[in-house]
């Protein structure tokens, strides 16, 4: 039977037979209590990695980032976000109705914020019609934005600034890694300057489950409590940790990997006339069917008959995503494909 390809999502992958036997000889304890070994590695191990002080395993990249601005922020206050982020878009409301803050929404290009338009919202003096702007979030790579790698300049000067207005820097790194990969700088030095980070083993490092969030271990002794009242608190959680120790040793090299196959789809797309690609950084290939005769759902039924699947993400714009189970000959096939169909 054909193989069929998914280029859904990067959240599809399954982990690797060696990533699923590290569970079973995990040493695991109750992590609520703070006695599971593997999950206190794994914090460990990713605080180093992300340059922090301490970390905290969390269910989803969505609780991460919720119990993150829950510790950042107060009912009532405001959060500075690009319009078409995550955390905006696809976290079920949970800044409005868990955390209470506003969004202040920046317009950005593929994600990419310009500073001033943050220095607008933060510089503005104190009024007692305004809600305070007190936390600034950063996407990095911007899924909307077709995975593109937010430049570490723009990362530094964002916090800079952010931080003369006594403002912190959250960054949603589902994808930071990628970034990282793609720019060739550590994950450390990426987010030397932000406050706090969210990072998902569950996505392209293509473990079953599970986020980490570093920062202080101030601010990570306030998320813990966080952590706990959403639902968060985990008891032998090392099941979960110890495919992450596996993931930050062994999965992150392979994403340029990743990164060549999508390039890979982009330079056969560009080929088309009448579709626009958005540029590609890193796993991530948006097309803009706005000048087609396709719709998203036309031409993503017309693909999944030749046994390719992507994702819808609005009329005109469908999204391929190339990971981990996905392999040379997979991309060839697809590549073929888009040659004859479209
Ligand atoms: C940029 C970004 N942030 C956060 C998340 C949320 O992660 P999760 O699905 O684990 O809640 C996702 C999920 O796709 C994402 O793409």
């Amino acid at each position: 039977m054909k193989k069929v390809i998914d280029l859904r999502s990067d959240t599809l992958t399954l982990p690797p037979k060696e990533m699923l036997e590290t569970i079973l000889t995990a040493k695991l304890g109750d992590d609520v209590w703070r006695e599971d070994p593997t999950v206190q590695e794994l914090e460990a191990l990713a605080a180093k990695k992300l340059g922090k002080q301490a970390g905290l395993l969390v269910t989803s990249g969505t609780q991460g980032n919720l119990v993150s601005e829950m510790t950042h922020l107060n009912k009532g206050e405001g959060i500075i976000l690009e319009e078409e982020s995550h955390i905006y878009l696809y976290e079920a409301g949970g800044i409005a109705s868990i955390v209470g803050a506003l969004p202040y929404l920046i317009k950005g290009e593929n994600g990419l914020m310009d500073v001033k338009d943050i220095e607008a919202i933060l510089s503005r003096p104190y009024n007692v019609h305004f809600a305070d702007p007190k936390l600034v979030c950063i996407e990095n790579t911007h899924n909307r934005g077709g995975g593109r790698v937010i430049p570490k300049s723009n990362m530094d000067e964002i916090a800079k600034m952010a931080h003369e207005y006594d403002v912190p820097v959250h960054i949603d790194g589902a994808r930071l890694f990628n970034a990282s990969v793609a720019l060739n700088i550590s994950p450390a030095k990426l987010v030397e300057h932000a406050d706090s980070i969210q990072i998902c083993l569950s996505k392209g490092l293509a473990c079953p489950i599970g986020s980490i969030i570093v920062g202080t271990e101030e601010f990570i002794e306030k998320a813990r409590k966080n952590r706990k009242r959403v639902g968060g608190g985990m008891r032998q959680a090392g099941v979960i940790a110890a495919p992450g120790i596996y993931a930050l040793t062994h999965m992150i090299d392979r994403l340029k990997e990743d990164h060549k196959h999508a390039k890979m789809i982009e330079k056969v797309l560009k080929e088309k006339e009448d579709i626009i690609v958005k540029p590609v950084d890193t796993n991530i290939v948006i097309i803009d069917l706005s000048k087609s005769e396709w719709s998203a759902e036309t031409l993503s039924k017309e693909l999944e008959k030749q046994g390719i699947l992507v994702t819808q993400m609005g009329t005109k714009l469908i999204r391929f995503v190339t990971h981990f189970n996905i392999n040379r000959e997979d991309i060839e096939n697809v590549i073929k494909t888009i040659s004859e169909v479209f």
